[in-house]
Parts: structure tokens; sequence; C-alpha cells
């Protein structure tokens, strides 16, 4: 089956889209990424987004508005990769969409009571003619869980090492990371959980000191210029998210624009130049991650594989590699799987599912009661054909 994954994290920096060819159910399931592509948002477009995650500033009619916009952009960057790729939209037998992410609702006890995705389905059904699957979250939330991390359990089905224990760590806005048994292992349960905050305070810190000049520290050029304040970094590590049992899960509400402004002013009140800020945002970011490890990690962690935006910041992964050795760090890559569309094609992944009624979810990374089917299906021009083929073949 030829599967469209659509996804914008919640750096909002673009959309990433992975065609891919999915074969078989879990146990020999495989997904092969045939062509990947980001299209960056244009500033306008990212602005709106930021300010409809905002919940002093934004407003009903602006969120409205958004869903359709957006879903637009979504709709045009799904046509072209499938023009880049030379395919017609004709062999494309799903789209399976996780939107944008505006607000992710933790209660105090660390429970997740809703999580807003935007991006209309209805749009990307009626302008590319596929049918689409959206809206992965809520079932799971429905069920008792976080409605998060997804990403785990295609983790769970495509990642895990015949022999060790192996970590894969997302750095996008947030990071999260799968803590997987070898496959030797049928007992050992994974675990998984949001670390904290990956590149989405490093991110607004990096343009508010930049004038709006830079929108993230590219290549970790200005966190090498400073030295990190390890008083205010012990200060950041006592953040309560980071002690928390799991299940769970955090987002811009906790860790976005509001806080990393809270933060700037903080630091200038220390006296922090803006290199030693940046510089100690960054190993906010590496040492959470490490922490996090010593704290929940279930086993010795053989080797981490790192994804996502963040592993393209050698400051962050020179840290990471320091502070989780002896375990070996490597990129998604280094076991033939493309980092930068890993995230979309776990939506192309968990729309397959769906879309043959398989549940995909683990109680062990949501904290649901149960596995559910994720996910709602809006028909496209193709949908009475999908069904002939796929049930009623
Ligand atoms: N060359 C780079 N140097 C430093 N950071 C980078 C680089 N490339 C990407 N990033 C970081 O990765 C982020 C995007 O990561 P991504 O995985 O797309 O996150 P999300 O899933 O939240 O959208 C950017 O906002 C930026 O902080
Ligand atoms: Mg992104």
């Amino acid at each position: 089956m030829l599967v469209a994954g659509l996804m914008s994290g919640t750096s909002a920096d673009g959309v990433d889209v992975a065609l891919c060819e999915l074969k078989g159910a879990p146990g020999n399931l495989s997904a092969a990424l045939l062509h990947g592509a980001t299209f960056p948002y244009d500033p306008a477009m990212r602005q709106r987004i930021l300010h409809c995650c905002d919940p002093i500033g934004s407003s009903v009619d602006e969120i409205a508005a958004l869903n359709v916009d957006l879903a637009e952009v979504f709709a045009e960057s799904a046509l072209r990769a499938i023009q880049q790729a030379g395919m017609s939209v004709e062999q494309v037998d799903l789209i399976g969409s996780h939107g944008q992410t505006l607000w992710h609702n933790v209660t105090a006890d660390g429970k997740v009571s809703a999580s807003f995705q935007i991006v209309e389905a209805a749009v990307l059904a009626e302008c590319v003619g596929v049918t689409t699957i959206s809206n992965f979250r809520a079932r799971d939330i429905a069920a008792g869980g976080q409605g998060a991390p997804l990403t785990s359990y295609v983790d769970w089905l495509l990642l895990r090492h015949p022999r060790h224990w192996r970590a894969v760590q997302n750095i996008g806005g947030m990071g999260n990371v799968t803590f997987l048994p070898p496959l030797t292992d049928d007992s050992a349960e994974p675990i998984a959980f949001d670390t904290g905050p990956g590149n989405a305070l490093l991110d607004i810190a990096a343009a508010e000191l930049t004038d709006g000049a830079w929108t993230y520290d590219r290549d970790g050029q200005l966190a090498r210029q400073g030295r990190v304040n390890e008083e205010w970094l012990d200060e950041l590590l006592s953040h309560p998210y980071y002690s928390r049992a799991y299940p769970k899960t955090t987002g811009r509400e906790t860790f976005g624009t509001a806080a990393a402004l809270q933060l700037l002013a903080e630091a200038s009140k220390r006296g922090l130049d803006g290199n030693e800020i940046i510089a100690t945002l960054t190993a906010l970011t590496a040492t959470n991650i490490a922490d996090a490890y010593s704290r929940f990690a279930p086993a010795s962690i053989h080797e981490v594989i790192i994804g996502g935006g963040g592993r393209h910041n050698p400051v962050i992964v020179g840290m990471l590699r320091e502070l989780l050795a002896p375990a070996r760090i490597l990129t998604h890559e280094d076991i033939g799987m493309d980092s930068d569309f890993k995230e979309a094609l776990v939506f192309a992944v968990l729309a397959y599912e769906t879309w043959h009624d398989r549940p995909a979810t683990l109680p062990a990374f949501t904290g649901a009661r149960k596995s559910t089917v994720l996910g709602q299906i809006t028909p496209g021009d193709n949908y009475a054909d999908l069904l002939r083929r796929t049930w009623l073949g």
C-alpha cells in the first residue's frame, strides 16, 4: 500500500511529507520511505501557528481559519511531494495526517484530558482526493492514555535490536524517548515518555537574542561561543516535570514561548549574556535527556538512536555522547532509516494500521487502559475502491 504521512511538530517549522510503501502486518511489517520532503512555512504562517498555541492571545475565529488554511498548505505539500516523486495521486492509497498540535492539556496530576490537533481532514480529502486518516491522539486519550508518544509503537514494531536494549531519542520541539527491550527478550516491557524540552526553548531564545534574524541556533554556532552557567542549569533542572514518573508528556504549554520569555528575563537578571543563555539552554536539552535515562531506563542502554532536528545540532549531540557514555550514539541513518522523515513515516504506518483495523498503541507507552485503533477516516475519491481492495477483495 502506498501511504503519505504528513507531520508538523511542536517546532512548527514546516510540513514533512513521507511517501511510504507499506507491506505486511506487525511481526513482519515493512515500511520503506520512497520519497521525503519538507516544506517550510513562510514566516507569516509560522507566526499564525505559534500565535494560535497561545491561550491568552489567540481567539476561536483565528483558530477556525487556521484549521482550514493550514490544511490547504498540507494538501499543497502532499501534492508537490507526489509530483517530485514522479508519482500520480491515483497511486496513493491513503494519507495519514498528524496535523498541528495547538494544545496538549496536561492536568495537575500529570494526566492528559485533551490534545487538540488542527488541519481539517476534509480539505485534504477534497483537495488531494485521497482517503485521509487524522486525529490520531483522541482515541488513546478517551481510553485513559496520554495520546502520546505515538511514535513509540512504530519504534517497537521496526527498531528493536536483536540482542541489546536500545533507546530511540527524538529531539524535536520536545524530546521523547522509547526504551526498547531486545527482540530476544519477550518478557521485558518497553517504556516511552517525553523527556522535556528539545529545541523549543532554544529556538525562541535564538530568535529573541538575534532580533528575529535566526529562528534556531544553526549548527550550535551561538552555543559554541558561550559558557554553560552551571548554577542556572541546576536550577532549570529542578523543574518538577523531570522527576515526575512516566507515563508523562509535555508540550509548548509548559516549555514554549511563555516559558522561554520568562527564562530570558531570569537569565538577564543573573547577568548572563546571549551566548551563555543559548549554551545553558542547549545543555538543558542534553542534560534533561541524560537525566531521564539515569532515572528511568529499565536496563543498561547499549545504543541510542537519535532523530529529529536536534540531531543536526553538534553541541547537543556532543554533550549527549559524553553524558550517555558508554552507550553508542547512532542516528536513524545508521540503522537504515531516514531521521528527517521518521515522524511523517510514523503517521503513514499508523494510518495503515488503522485502515487494517489494528490497534496501534501500547498501554506501556501512553498509560491507556487498553490498546485502541486510532484516528478518524475521511473518505476520498478512492474510498470505495480501497475498501474493495482491502476488505472485500
Ligand atoms: N542544523 C541545525 N542546527 C541546529 N538545530 C537544528 C538544525 N536543523 C534543525 N534544527 C532544530 O530542529 C528543529 C526542528 O526539528 P523537528 O524534528 O522538525 O521538530 P518538530 O518535530 O517539533 O517539528 C528546528 O526548530 C531547530 O531547532
Ligand atoms: Mg518539524
